[in-house]
């Protein structure tokens, strides 16, 4: 196969575990015999630098022409520190979901058998833990009308959604249930929200198309506790935007570090893939992080090309660097701490 991938960077460490998946791909794809063509682009504090906004047209173009989208990470810390900032490297993360449509954001929480001691949480409580958060990414308070009143002491931002919004994520999030074990669960906050009663309304009317799927409905709040008392006990959950970005962060304490989860968003036309964690400023360009969530990233982007058997060479190879202590320092208890690279070409090398 052929493959077109607009490969964005980003800030911190993005860079680095970028370049990880990147050999893992190629090694992947001439394994396989595939033609993967990189497309390298800015965004974030980088292309804010280079051309003062953080997701520039160019770049825009390059994702929309390329078949999927590998992107590393978006921040950088001097923004952070200054609320005036009127170009921010989040921007440009909002802008690219927004102008590529990416609607569904994809964000499993798995355990790794060689790491279940490694979670925080009690191994009885996290073992078999399996499931998928269906995040919905491009409505709710995040896009809403925002600003500010009363000479500026006053501020505001309102979350907002139609009907339409949220049947197609909650469409993705049945047919995700179909090829799994079944089970919905509707995550919201329906006693309080507007916003929540829609959504409930609507998933509740689409239950009759889907007689298979077991749906739940629960409050956001007693998510939030029981994600962390008997996570196994969820399979794939519905949420709107800002529940979905806390959620998915507790989450993805489960399977051990942050560093481990991948996700994948969803839309209208390209798919976009990538870690779930952040840019991590102080670790960038010291060649320490953990490039897992990158690469799992990559190998979920196989799969979204129907490239299985590529996906669960990535992920065997995954396995093994585990088990065998081929990790970052993040990891260290499990093995002996390896550099980024030193991961990247150990899996390259093992795929
Ligand atoms: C995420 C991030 C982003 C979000 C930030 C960087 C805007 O936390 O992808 O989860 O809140 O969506
Ligand atoms: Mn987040």
């Amino acid at each position: 196969m052929k493959l077109n991938i607009a490969l964005l960077a980003g800030d911190g460490i993005g860079p680095e575990v970028i370049d990880q998946a990147v050999k893992v791909c190629d090694a992947i794809a001439e394994k396989y015999d595939h033609q993967i063509s990189w497309k390298p682009a800015l965004t974030g504090a980088a292309a804010i630098d280079a051309v003062g906004e953080p997701y520039p047209d160019e770049t825009h173009e390059i994702c929309v022409n390329a078949d999927a989208v590998l992107f590393g990470a978006i921040g950088h810390p001097r923004f952070d520190n200054d609320p005036s900032a009127k170009v921010r490297p989040e921007q440009g993360l909002l802008k690219m979901r927004q102008k590529l449509g990416l609607f569904a954001n994809v964000r499993p929480t798995f355990t790794f058998p060689s790491l279940i001691d490694k979670s925080p949480l009690k191994r009885e409580r996290i073992q078999g833990t399996d499931l998928v958060f269906l995040r919905e990414l491009t409505g709710g308070v995040y896009f809403g009308k925002r600003g500010r009143e009363d000479n500026g002491n006053t501020a505001y931002d309102t979350c907002t959604y139609t009907r339409e919004e949220v049947r197609r994520l909650a469409k993705k999030g049945f047919e995700l249930a179909m090829t799994r074990s079944k089970k919905l669960c509707c995550v919201d906050k329906a006693n309080v929200l507007e916003t929540s009663r829609l959504w409930r309304e609507t998933v509740q009317a689409m239950e009759k198309d889907y007689p298979e799927v077991e749906v739940a409905y629960e409050f956001v709040d007693a998510v939030a506790m029981r994600l962390v008392q008997w996570p196994n006990s969820y399979d794939v959950l519905i949420t709107e935007n800002l529940f979905g970005d806390i959620l998915t962060d507790e989450a993805s304490v489960i399977s051990g570090s942050m560093g481990l989860m991948p996700s994948a968003s969803l839309g209208i036309k390209t798919k976009l893939y990538e870690p779930i964690h952040g840019s991590y400023p102080q670790a960038a360009g010291k060649n320490s992080a953990n490039p897992l969530a990158t690469v799992l990233s990559a190998a979920m982007m196989f799969e979204g090309f129907d490239l299985k058997e590529e996906a669960q060479a990535i992920r065997e190879a995954v396995n093994r660097s585990l088990e065998e202590g081929v990790v970052t320092e993040d990891l260290s208890e499990v093995g002996k701490s390896y550099k980024t690279s030193e991961v990247g070409d150990w899996l390259a090398k093992n795929v």
